[in-house]
This record gives structure tokens, sequence and C-alpha cells, in this order.
């Protein structure tokens, strides 16, 4: 399942095949022999030789072209199994940064590099400058092709992501602040087992908005932020607050067969990464201090780097760094015990302050508020200019419109003509809450949407949502699920695949 090749026509530019290799979570197992464990690390050389007219890339410090089309690469650090990545297809590059280049297939790279050019150095240096040095040497971006399942892969040194990313307005640059923010959390503290992965991933979503905000500020973060807790209370109310994989804690499982137990990659959800960021931004509230709890980030990615650990390491250096906290007896506050984070599913108990946000938030939500309304009230509505609004106050928006949604009859259909800036984007994040809003719906005139959607891109994130609101719909958007996926699926990664048949009752395995 790790390795994925790609025919011409499941390329952006159709005219070469193309491969590349995903190994989170328990994926490399397949393309090397390996302790194929997060709890393991080591230096890797790995020598490819390509067909002419192909370029090899790795997540790698350094790499050579040889002759006769052979690549010599070496990761000089000691990195998990699951970091070690291969990309050969028809891809060049372009120079966006000091240290950092962009790849894509040639009908990309002037997009890839606009997107991005000039502004990758600044997220590294602010890294830097909050959580140590840069350890990895370069930091280049590679875009994929579109059935990449996952928005950002923090392959070190070279970090794969869907190109869906190029917007065209850097919009969507939150992903790459993310995966950049693995750079510490993650590819130099890791998790020591995925039943763990909020190590990984609420640290990172801490790590990330803490970019975010010395950047951006922090009323954009806060709105950033609140559409994540959208999407965590989203997943709660699909699951069950009460779902085993609803605690950061999980219990990895074997089970007796394909169809028990628990497979590491089920725990790519919301709650190692929301749920995770809430405990993150918990025990700065314990410090009360931002550069107190910096100070404490970067001393506990220099305790770690190059180690894999447990929350146990980490929750016991905390109280060390921090000995009046222990004192005091933070880890067993009722009600906030260091226990129950780790070990009860459900909503978190504490969250994190985001008023900074609602300057943004606040308009988009009165605007849903009209939008949701019997009568509607079009005067008020069209006295509302959205023409100036940032994507994610859009996204917020759809999402506030999601939650109210069915709205009363014709009200959909009238905003989408009255926002084509909605309703006929290109940006993937709003073509996801609008199929979103299509189906809650029930709008038939406007399926057409959601399967375009669906055939553009295969990430896990947009494709499993839609498909869980098509079955859950109406006999029409049933149909339409069956037909979009049996269209669909051989360009889907294997594992999205099994995930959709599981949701459309055929039998898929997890
Ligand atoms: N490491 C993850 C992607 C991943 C998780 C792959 C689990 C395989 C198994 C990556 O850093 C990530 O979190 N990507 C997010 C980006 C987002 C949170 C900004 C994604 O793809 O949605
Ligand atoms: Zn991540």
């Amino acid at each position: 399942p790790q390795v994925c090749w790609l025919s011409p026509e499941q390329t952006a530019g159709k005219q070469k095949p193309y491969m590349y290799t995903q190994g989170q979570a328990v994926l490399n197992r397949s393309f090397f022999p390996c302790f194929d464990t997060p709890s393991v690390k080591f230096t890797y050389s790995a020598t490819v030789k390509v067909p002419e007219g192909f370029t090899a890339v790795m997540s790698a410090t350094s790499w050579e072209k040889q002759k006769d089309n052979t690549f010599v690469f070496r990761m000089s650090q000691p990195i998990p199994s699951y970091l070690i990545a291969l990309v050969v297809g028809d891809i060049v590059s372009a120079d966006v940064g000091p240290r950092s280049r962009v790849w894509a297939e040639p009908c990309l790279i002037e997009a890839a590099k606009k997107e991005y050019d000039g502004v990758i150095e600044e997220f590294l240096v602010v890294g830097e400058k909050l959580f140590g040095p840069y350890v990895w040497g370069r930091y280049d971006i590679l875009f994929m092709p579109p059935s990449f399942p996952f928005g950002g892969m923090e392959n070190p040194c070279l970090t794969f992501v869907t190109p869906c990313l190029l917007a065209g307005d850097r919009s969507l640059v939150d992903v790459i602040i993310h995966e950049i923010s693995h750079s510490w959390f993650g590819n130099l503290v890791t998790n020591a087992t995925w039943g763990e992965f909020w190590l990984n991933e609420g640290f990172t979503m801490y790590a990330q908005r803490r970019i975010s905000t010395e950047v951006y500020g922090l009323p954009y973060t806060c709105l950033e932020a609140a559409t994540g807790r959208a999407l965590l209370r989203q997943h709660m109310d699909a699951t069950g607050e009460d779902h085993p994989l609803n605690k950061l804690r999980v219990v990895i499982e074997p089970g007796f067969c394909l169809f028990l137990g628990v497979n590491p990659d089920d725990t790519y959800n919301e709650t190692p990464y929301e749920k995770g960021y809430c405990f993150v931004s918990y025990l700065a509230h314990l410090v009360g201090n931002q550069s107190k709890f910096d100070a404490f980030l970067q001393a506990y990615v220099n305790r770690f780097k190059f180690q894999s650990i447990t929350a146990d390491d980490t929750l016991g250096f905390f109280l060390e760094y921090f000995p009046e906290l222990k004192e005091k007896g933070v880890d067993s506050i009722p009600g906030f015990e260091f226990d129950r984070w780790l070990n009860t599913p459900g909503w978190p108990p504490y969250l994190p302050d985001l008023s900074p946000g609602q300057q943004l938030m606040r308009p988009a939500d009165e605007l849903a508020e009209l939008w949701a309304a019997d009568g509607l009230n079009m005067e008020a509505i069209e006295a509302v200019d959205i023409t100036g609004w940032r994507t994610y106050q859009l996204v917020y928006f759809l999402d506030r419109v999601l939650q109210k949604s069915p709205l009363p009859e014709g009200n959909v259909k009238r905003l989408s003509k009255m926002y084509p800036k909605i309703s006929t984007s290109q940006n993937a994040e709003l073509r996801l809450r609008w199929c979103q809003i299509i189906l809650k719906n029930n709008l038939e005139a406007e399926y057409s949407k959601v399967k375009d959607f669906l055939h553009s891109q295969g990430k896990q994130k947009y494709t499993l949502p839609l498909y869980r609101a098509m079955w859950g719909g109406s006999e029409a958007a049933r149909a339409l699920a069956m037909e979009t996926f049996s269209a669909t699926a051989p360009q889907l990664h294997v594992n999205v695949q099994n995930y959709v048949k599981k949701i459309l009752g055929l039998g898929g395995a997890e």
C-alpha cells in the first residue's frame, strides 16, 4: 500500500507516469525492510536509478545526480522510518528562498513558485526564534499529484503537499506553517508510539499557531483556530464524544482479523490535532506567561531532540521545568487532571480563549444568522459587503451556515446566487464547505459541484466528510456517492479507498 504508482492520466501534466511513497503511519514496511515504529531512529542513504526523463527526490539532507540517471541520497540526522519518502516523476524545481525551493510537474511550477516565493524563509526564521535551530539544512516543498491523500506531509527537508494549496493568493499557507512546525515537533521530538500521536500533532498545531501569531497577528490566528475548533465539533458529533479514539492516548490493537483492532492510521482525525492543541494551550495557561511557555517549548525540543518519547516524558519534563507548578499539584486539579486529558474521551475540559478573533468572526456569525432566518431580510444581507473577506472568514461563515443547515427552503439557492465568489470558488477549503452545504440542504441542482470536486482531488479530509454526508442523505445523494466512487476509486490512495468503502458499506477493511 505504501508505494503508489500513478498512470500519466493521474498526474497534473498527464504525460508521464509518477510514483510516490507515503510512510506515515505504518506503511513504509512495504517499501523497505525496517523497524517500522516511530520509537526507533536511524540515518539512511539510498541510490535510486530512474528512466531517462525522470527525476528522483527524497527526504534527505544531501543528494547528487550521477551518470546513468542515478541519484544518491543521504539523510545525516537520525529519523524514524515513517519519514523516509521518495518521489520519481517528471518534476522540476524553482528557488523560493535562501534554503528553499518548490518542486512540481512542469505545468505547475510557475504557479508553485508564485504561491510561495519569498515567504517560506520568514516562517523558518520565526520558527527558529521560537523553538531553536532548524537542523535539517534545506526546507523544500514538493507539490504532489491531485490524488495525494493529505494536505501536507512533513518529510524532512522536503515537505509533500497537495496541489490544492495552489489557491493563487497564499490563503492556505497555514498548511505550510504546520509542516514547518513539525521540523521541531514530530521530526526532532517524536511520539514513541502512534497511540500518542497527539504529541506530534497537538504540539505542532500549537507551534503552527505561535508562528502564525507572530507573522499574521492574533486576530487572524484565532479565526483560523476557530475553524479548527469547528472541525473538532463536527468530528465529535459524527463519531460520538465517547468514542475511544476521542482520547489523546489511544490504544492501538492488532485485532484478530482485518475488521477488528485499531490501525494507527485511524488516529488521523481531529482529536489529536485540536484536542491536543487545547491540552498544550492548557499547559501554557497554567504557566500564565507566553514567553515563559515559549522558553519551555525550546527547552523541551532541546532536551528530547532526536529522541522518541511518551506523554509521560513530556508532562514529567513540564513539571520538572516548572517546580512551582509541580508543588501546586497542577497535574491533579479536579476536572483537569493530566490523566483525564490523556485517558478520557470527549470534548476538551479547557478551551483557549479565541475572542481576539471576534472582530473577524462576528460579522461572519451575524451574516450566517441572517441567512438562517425564515423570511430573509435581504436589506440587511445586502448591507454586508463580503468582497474584502479573507478566505478563513468565508470558511468560518460557511461552517456556521452548515451548522444551521438545512436552512429554510430556498435560502441556499439564493445564497449561491448572491455570492458566486463562494459558490463557484476554486479554493479547496471553500469548495469543501460549499459541497457540504449542498448536501446538507439537498440542493440537487448543484450536485455536479460535489462530483467535480471529488474528481479533481483525493485528499482524505475532503473526501471522507463528503461521502459521509452523501451516504447520510437522500436516495439521490446516495446514488451520487456510488456513481462518484466507482468513477474515482482507482485514483484514490488505497487507504482512502478503504475508508470510503467502509462508509458506503462496501466491505472496506480498516
Ligand atoms: N503528518 C500529517 C499527515 C499525516 C497524518 C499522514 C497521519 C499520515 C498519517 C501532517 O503533518 C498533517 O497533519 N497534515 C494536515 C495539515 C493540516 C493540519 C494543516 C493535513 O493533511 O490535513
Ligand atoms: Zn501534522
